[in-house]
């Protein structure tokens, strides 16, 4: 079995959901605390073993590609001043040379199309495939429990979680079939099917393993939901030649191409560090005070 060394990560999108932070900044450059968030799904991908990082850009996008190179001044300036903890943990972030590749979409056709746009750079192997709207917290990975999956079952796998049936239209969502140890078979996939239509509330949360017959399917894929080039209906012919694993992560997911999710994940994240834990637990309860005076703080 071929392993996972690849992944993917659409970032064409223009965050409209987001404006106007996002009219001259990528939506993946705003920072989640102290991070971008695209620098969180490729320490994502990192920890799950991928050695190569495949960017599908377009334009208005190359401070991502800068993001993710040697700052050459920046580094000695932070040598010379003796500040070796900025440094290293810069250092730490940053991918070998030759670790990352950039190609752009181009024209604005659907993740399905996003995705087939790599298709050269992944070749004939597996490729992780991770959505960088949607950043994730939990003690082990989300790509790392799949990559781990998938050595098991091989094949294909996606990652869901439980959505409130009134917002399956948001979403791909599947159908679950037969359960395995390790997860479920996938029986169907629709994309942002109309509540009360959908085969189950478990939607795909943003995170792939998938083999490069994909490439193939995506080719000749016609425009689905939203006019839009869909991956899932891709998957979905896929899914009639080999086997779809779903895998229900249990860890949070935040969606960081919406202000609400995004300002979320800022505050779970603030949270879960604990350099700034305390601090930030009594400012979010000094502001909720100041805002509901009729909440009494539980002491104790
Ligand atoms: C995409 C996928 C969808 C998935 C979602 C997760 O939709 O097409 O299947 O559930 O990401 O965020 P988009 O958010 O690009 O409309």
């Amino acid at each position: 079995m071929k392993k996972v060394r690849k992944a993917v990560f659409p970032v064409a999108g223009l965050g409209t959901r987001f404006l106007p932070a996002t009219k001259a900044i990528p939506k993946e450059m705003l920072t989640v605390v102290d991070k971008p968030v695209i620098q969180y799904v490729v320490d994502e991908a990192r920890e799950a073993g991928v050695e190569h990082f495949i960017f599908v850009t377009g334009r208005n996008k190359a401070v991502i590609e800068d993001h993710f190179d040697v700052q050459f001044e920046l580094y000695d300036t932070l040598a010379q001043r003796g500040k070796g903890d900025q440094l290293s943990r810069l250092q730490q972030l940053q991918p070998s040379p030759g670790q990352t590749s950039f190609t752009r979409q181009q024209v604005p056709l659907g993740l399905g199309h996003a995705v087939w746009c790599a298709r050269e750079l992944v070749g004939d192997e597996p490729f992780a495939l991770l959505l960088p709207d949607m950043i994730m917290q939990s003690r082990k990975s989300c790509l790392k429990a799949m990559v781990e999956l998938y050595e098991e079952t091989g094949n294909n796998i996606i990652a869901v979680q439980e959505c409130d049936p009134a917002e399956t239209h948001k979403y791909g969502i599947v159908g679950r079939g037969e359960e395995t140890h390790t997860g479920f078979r996938v029986t169907e996939m629709v994309e942002k099917p109309k509540p009360g239509t959908a085969p189950s509330n478990l939607y795909i949360n943003g995170r792939y393993i998938l083999q490069p017959e994909i490439f193939k399917i995506l080719e000749s894929q016609e425009r689905g939901a939203g006019n839009e080039i869909q991956l899932t209906d891709a998957m979905l012919k896929l899914g009639k030649q080999q086997p779809f694993y779903g895998y229900k992560y249990d860890g949070r997911t935040f969606d960081c191409g919406s202000p609400e999710g995004f300002v979320e994940a800022n505050v779970a994240f603030a949270l879960w560090r604990s350099d700034m834990n305390e601090n930030m637990s009594e400012v979010i309860r000094t502001l909720l005070d100041e805002m509901h005076p009729q909440r009494q703080r539980s002491t104790g």
